[in-house]
Parts: structure tokens; C-alpha cells; sequence
């Protein structure tokens, strides 16, 4: 494929916040950021995949990076956990936030029948509290000033389940819950939210594919995705993408066209399972919108 040209989607004057930047995939999100002109808080806590401390030096690496290529980047060292103080920062040496890129995150794998309530509660105050936290100090500005763009990042284990991630699949779809709300609530103010659910070689991966795969999977083809749907020429408000090696695709519900009885008349638990084919056949599939829509198939029940 030719390579694109990115002069018509640049960021000037526009100030980012990405957190977990210092490695992976926000690292390589925060480069392009900076390279196609915005101003970045580049955020990160330095910690392990376990969410133990580690250090910050990455951090401090990337953005001394970014100034070299000619770039304008800020390092914030807070965890997410304090996210208010993340936007604080951002609005202290910019006095502006218009994208939020929440990235942040740890692993505390764990079958479920072994997984403690800290374990639960740690993943969830990271990837979901954490996400809130930012998302929320930075949207009175990006109301006041009726522009932003929001995203936030999901996971395979959350849409499909995985093996030991109950905790982690939980928080990450609860993200793609907040967007759809997200989307809904802040249209009217052209703040944009989205999702995306990525594969990419990072220590998260390690152990789960091939090293002659994983080399292949970098972040970098990741961030352009995540880069157009934070920019203002793109209208995709409450979506979802998978993107991972090159590849790029959009996820969204699907309902079968179900079962409809008499409402007025009595239903047995034999009407269930008598009809468990119609309710599970996706031969006429719909895609509802919104919540509207989908409650549409009830309420067209009774008027039937
Ligand atoms: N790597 C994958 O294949 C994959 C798959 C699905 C989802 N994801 C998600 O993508 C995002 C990036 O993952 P990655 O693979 O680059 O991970 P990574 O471990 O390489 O980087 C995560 C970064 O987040 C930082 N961080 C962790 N907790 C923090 C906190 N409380 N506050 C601030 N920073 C914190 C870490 O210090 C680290 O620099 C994560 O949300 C992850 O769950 C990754």
C-alpha cells in the first residue's frame, strides 16, 4: 500500500492527554500525536504489567523524544487513579484539553474461582475508575469550548471472555458501556467518544503468541486508527474497532429478530424452549442503533 500522506490530519494547537505513555502503545500513540502537531501530556505512573511500581524513566525518554523531533510534549507522572490531577496539569501549561486518550493499564490475571476482591477492585480503580476520573475532569472544558474527542481502550477478553481476565474483561467492557453513553450525552457539544480494541506486541503480550508474530504486531499500526478518530474530521461518535497487525474492523451489536407472543397471554417455560430456535436465529439479524431503537421491538409487541 501507498504510504498516506498525513498533512490533512495534523493536531496543531490541539492539547492531548495520553496516559500509559511511556511504553507500548501509548508511547507509540503520543509520537504520532506530537509528529502530526499537538500539544501532549504524555502520562504515565512507571509501573509493572502487575501494576507494582517500577520507574519513570521511559516516560522521560519518549517525551525528551518527541521535543528532539521538534515536538511539544509534557511528561505527568500521577496514576490515573488521580486522573483530575492529570487534566489539572494539562489546563496549568495549556489551559485547553481537547483529546483524551485513556490507555492506561495493568494485567492482575487470575481464574475466577481464585481472583480476591482486591485483585477485582485494583484492575477496575486502573483501567474503568481511572478512565472516569480523567474523562471526567477534562469534560466541563471540552463542553465550555463545544469540541473534544475521547478514547478509550477495550480489549478482546472484554468483548469475547478470556481465560483468568474475569476482572480485566469486566473494566474493559464497562469502557465500551461508557462510551455508548459518552457518545449520546456529549453529541449536542461535539465531544466525539470511541473505543478501540487492540493487538499489538507489548509486555502485556508476553507469552500468549510467537515471537515471529509478535514482531510483526507493532503499536505503530495501531495509532493511526486511534489518531483519525480523535481528529475533528472524523464524525464516528459510540463505536468500536478492532485493530491489530495491519488490520482494522468495526464492531457492533447484532440481535436476532426473535420471538414475538401475545403479550396479554400467559407464557410457560415450554414457549421458551419450544421456540429457543426463532429466538436464537440470526438468519434475520438486526444492528439497533441506540437504545431507542432496540426497546422499539418491544413496544411494537404490543401494539401487534
Ligand atoms: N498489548 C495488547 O495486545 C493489548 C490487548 C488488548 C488491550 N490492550 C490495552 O491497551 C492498552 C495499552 O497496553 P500496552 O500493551 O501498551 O501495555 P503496556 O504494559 O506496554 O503499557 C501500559 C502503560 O500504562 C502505564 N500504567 C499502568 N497503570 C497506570 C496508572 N495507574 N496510571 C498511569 N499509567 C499507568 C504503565 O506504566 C505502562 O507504561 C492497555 O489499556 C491494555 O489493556 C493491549
Amino acid at each position: 500500500m501507498k504510504k498516506s500522506n498525513d498533512k490533512q490530519y495534523r493536531f496543531d494547537g490541539k492539547v492531548v492527554v495520553i496516559t500509559g505513555a511511556a511504553i507500548g502503545l501509548g508511547c507509540s500513540h503520543a509520537k504520532l500525536f506530537a509528529a502530526q502537531g499537538a500539544r501532549v501530556i504524555a502520562n504515565d505512573l512507571g509501573v509493572n504489567r502487575d501494576g507494582t511500581m517500577g520507574d519513570n524513566q521511559a516516560l522521560d525518554h519518549v517525551v525528551a523524544a518527541i521535543k528532539e523531533a521538534g515536538g511539544i510534549a509534557t511528561a505527568n507522572y500521577d496514576s490515573v487513579e488521580n486522573g483530575e490531577r492529570i487534566i489539572e496539569q494539562a489546563m496549568d501549561e495549556f489551559g485547553q484539553v481537547h483529546v483524551i486518550v485513556n490507555n492506561a493499564g495493568i494485567l492482575r490475571d487470575k481464574s475466577f474461582h481464585k481472583m480476591s476482591l482486591e485483585e477485582w477492585q485494583l484492575i477496575h480503580r486502573v483501567h474503568l475508575e481511572g478512565a472516569f476520573r480523567v474523562t471526567r475532569a477534562a469534560w466541563p472544558h471540552m463542553r465550555n469550548q463545544t469540541y473534544g474527542r475521547v478514547l478509550f481502550t477495550a480489549s478482546a477478553a472484554g468483548l469475547y471472555g478470556n481465560f483468568g481476565q474475569a476482572n480485566y474483561g469486566a473494566a474493559k467492557l464497562g469502557l465500551y458501556g461508557l462510551t455508548r453513553t459518552l457518545a449520546v450525552e456529549g453529541a449536542s457539544k461535539n465531544i466525539h467518544a470511541n473505543t478501540i480494541a487492540p493487538m499489538l506486541d507489548s509486555r502485556m503480550l508476553e507469552g500468549l503468541l510467537p515471537d515471529e508474530y509478535r514482531k510483526q504486531m507493532k503499536p505503530e499500526l495501531v495509532s493511526p486508527l486511534a489518531a483519525f478518530l480523535c481528529h475533528e474530521d472524523c464524525n464516528e461518535n459510540g463505536s468500536l474497532y478492532e485493530v491489530g497487525a495491519g488490520w482494522y474492523g468495526k464492531v457492533r451489536w447484532q440481535r436476532s429478530d426473535g420471538l414475538a407472543l401475545p403479550p396479554g397471554e400467559e407464557v410457560s417455560i415450554a414457549d421458551i424452549a419450544n421456540n429457543w430456535q426463532t429466538i436464537n436465529s440470526f438468519e434475520q439479524a438486526h444492528f439497533p442503533q441506540d437504545n431507542v431503537e432496540a426497546g422499539m421491538f418491544m413496544l411494537k409487541n404490543l401494539e401487534d
